[in-house]
Formats: C-alpha cells, structure tokens, sequence
C-alpha cells in the first residue's frame, strides 16, 4: 500500500517534469505560435485568452457532457459575464468561422487533429 502511493506519486512527479515544458511553452512568446486569422467581428472569447489557449479542449469535453447527459445548453462566461450555447458548431465556430486558418492552423503546429469533424459540422467550410 506504502510503496504503491509512493510509485504513483514518482509517477505524476515524472509525467508533469516531462511534459513541463511543453505545458510551459503554450501560449508563451518563446513558441513558435502561427499566425492565426482572429474574428473580425469580436473582440473577446467565451474566457480569456490565456485560459481558452490551454482549456478549451476540457471545456469542449464539459460542454458535450453537459448538454448530452445533463440537458443543459447555457455556459456562463466568467470573463464576460455573457450567456453562450453550449455549441461547438453554432458557438465556436460562429465566431471563428475560418476553421483550417484558426484551429487547424493552430492545431498542425501541435500536432493534435481532433476527430469531432467527422460528425459535426465546419458551418463556413465544407467540413474539410
Ligand atoms: C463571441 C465570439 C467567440 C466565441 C463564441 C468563441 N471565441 Fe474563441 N476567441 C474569440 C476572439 C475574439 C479571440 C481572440 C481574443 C484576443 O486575441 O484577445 C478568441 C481566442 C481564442 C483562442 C486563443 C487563440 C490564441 O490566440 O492563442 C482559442 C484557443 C479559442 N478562441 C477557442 C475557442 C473555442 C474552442 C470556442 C468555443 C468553445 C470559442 N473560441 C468561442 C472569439 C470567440
Ligand atoms: C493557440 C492554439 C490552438 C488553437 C487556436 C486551437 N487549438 Fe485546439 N488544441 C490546441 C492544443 C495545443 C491541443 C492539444 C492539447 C493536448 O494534447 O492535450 C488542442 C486540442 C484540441 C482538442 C482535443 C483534441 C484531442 O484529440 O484530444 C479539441 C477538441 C480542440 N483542440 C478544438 C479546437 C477548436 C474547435 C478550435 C477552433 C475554434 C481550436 N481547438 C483552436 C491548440 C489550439
Ligand atoms: C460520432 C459522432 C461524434 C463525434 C466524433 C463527436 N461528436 Fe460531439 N456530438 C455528437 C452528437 C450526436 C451530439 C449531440 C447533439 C445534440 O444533442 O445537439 C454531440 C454533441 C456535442 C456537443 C454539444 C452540442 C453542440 O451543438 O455542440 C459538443 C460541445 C460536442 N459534441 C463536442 C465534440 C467534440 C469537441 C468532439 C471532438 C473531440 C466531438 N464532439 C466529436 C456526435 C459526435
């Protein structure tokens, strides 16, 4: 029992010190960031900046969770105080609407190609 915690504990110190400077690099001046197309007509997202760089993939999952399981469809900005839907396509997308310059560009830096586009829709693109 004693030594099995004292292995997960190891464990999570490695995991953070190895991905530390991946983590650390998000959103910072030092990466190489792309330059990504912003909304030409907002100013702000449903957070802040900082937090939407390294959250929205959780915030996504929340969302999903929130309105498959629960129903419930109004997220409550902090930052602006705004109510938006819980939408990836009539949300995200509505202010963002050019996907390949905005998440995809973003996203190919990274590595990461999220499969959501399989099934929902790019509402300016031709889901691809
Ligand atoms: C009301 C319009 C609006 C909505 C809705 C919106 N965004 Fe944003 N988002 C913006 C704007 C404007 C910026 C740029 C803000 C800035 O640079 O100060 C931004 C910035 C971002 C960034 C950071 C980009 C960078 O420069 O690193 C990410 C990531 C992001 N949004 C993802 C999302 C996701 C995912 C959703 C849906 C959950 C979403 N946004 C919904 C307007 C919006
Ligand atoms: C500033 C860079 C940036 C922008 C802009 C951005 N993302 Fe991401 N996104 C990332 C990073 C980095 C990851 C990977 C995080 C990880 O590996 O845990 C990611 C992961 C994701 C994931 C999870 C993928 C997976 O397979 O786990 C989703 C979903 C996602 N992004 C959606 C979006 C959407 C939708 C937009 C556009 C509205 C967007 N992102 C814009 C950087 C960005
Ligand atoms: C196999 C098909 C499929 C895939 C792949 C998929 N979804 Fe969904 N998603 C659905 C369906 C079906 C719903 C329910 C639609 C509803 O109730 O309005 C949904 C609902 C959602 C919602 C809430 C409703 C809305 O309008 O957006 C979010 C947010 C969401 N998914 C995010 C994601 C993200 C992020 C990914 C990728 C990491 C993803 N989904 C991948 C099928 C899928």
């Amino acid at each position: 029992m004693y030594d099995k915690n004292k292995i997960l504990i190891g464990l999570a110190v490695f995991v953070v010190l190895m991905t530390y400077p991946f983590w650390n690099n998000i959103g910072s001046a030092a990466y190489q960031r792309p330059v990504l197309e912003k909304p030409k007509f907002a100013k702000e997202c449903v957070e802040g900046v900082e937090f939407m760089r390294t959250e929205h993939m959780s915030m996504l999952n929340e969302w999903r969770d929130e309105v498959v399981r629960g129903g419930d469809h109004e997220y409550h900005s902090t930052a602006t105080h705004q109510v938006f839907q819980k939408s990836l396509s009539k949300t995200c997308m509505k202010c963002h609407e050019n996907k390949e310059q905005f998440c995809d560009k973003c996203h190919a830096t990274v590595s990461v190609n999220p499969y959501c586009w399989d099934c929902h829709i790019d509402p300016k693109g031709e889901n691809k």
